[in-house]
């Protein structure tokens, strides 16, 4: 059975405050993009890798080395745009599609295989989560004060990560009806009344945010590979 995945990379990633988009700062000696694209090629059924980047960017994405095979097409405004503009270039064959944000730069092997693992015995959706640790509140504006109007059962609740997994036809129809703006493609299935399913990520598939997050990657990548030559 053959994968396809859609790198997102289409973020201009402000709160990052670089002067590139986030996906090409780059960490231990590659781009955030490429440490994606290369964690996404680690499993034997991933046959396709579309990668979405800023119109900009799309000229030197598709010349860079560790891209060659990959499809390469200009994002959206939004996130979901970016998506649908990464299902549009998918080949006929992919049957099964993951979803990953380059931003999440580190996924371990185990996890992509817990993804498409559960993908390929059935599942329609499945996302890698990890339990919150946290204690997680919601909160309102009063006058100028943000104040508490109720803390969240800690047991009930998971932080969610990429690769997300799906049939293509199940990823295909809840973009197709999208109703509102969504953080991940996961929701539109819920929306649609769909059943996730959910597997263990790793603390390893953080996504780089903040320049504070940039250091936790340096630091990483260390762990991962050595620095290589340019
Ligand atoms: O902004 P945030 O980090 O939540 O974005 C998650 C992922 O979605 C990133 O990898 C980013 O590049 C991608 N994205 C995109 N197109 C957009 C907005 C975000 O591909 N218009």
């Amino acid at each position: 059975m053959s994968v396809a995945v859609i790198v997102v990379a289409a973020g201009s990633g402000l709160r990052l405050g670089a002067a590139a988009p986030k996906a090409y700062v780059e960490v231990g000696g590659r781009s955030i993009l490429e440490w994606a694209v290369r964690a996404m090629s680690a499993h034997v059924a991933v046959t396709e890798i579309v990668i979405v980047t800023p119109q900009p960017q799309l000229e030197q994405t598709a010349a860079a080395d560790w891209a060659s095979g990959c499809a390469v097409v200009a994002g959206g405004v939004e996130r979901h745009d970016s998506v649908r503009a990464g299902l549009s270039a998918l080949s006929p064959n992919a049957h099964h599609v993951l979803v990953h944000d380059a931003a999440r730069p580190f996924v371990p092997s185990e996890v992509l295989e817990r993804v498409i693992d559960a993908l390929l015995a059935g599942a329609p959706a499945v996302i890698p989560a990890l339990a919150v640790t946290d204690t997680v509140k919601r909160v309102q504006l009063r006058g100028s004060a943000t104040v508490v109007s109720e803390t969240l059962p800690r047991q009930d609740l998971v932080a969610v990560q990429t690769p997300q997994g799906f049939t293509r036809a199940a990823l295909e129809s809840a973009h197709r009806t999208r109703s509102q703006s969504v953080t991940d493609d996961a929701s539109l299935i819920e929306q649609a009344g769909g059943e996730v399913v959910v597997v263990l990520g790793s603390p390893d598939s953080f996504k780089i945010t903040t320049p504070h997050d940039l250091v936790l990657a340096e630091a990483l990548s260390r762990r991962l590979s050595p620095r290589p030559s340019r």
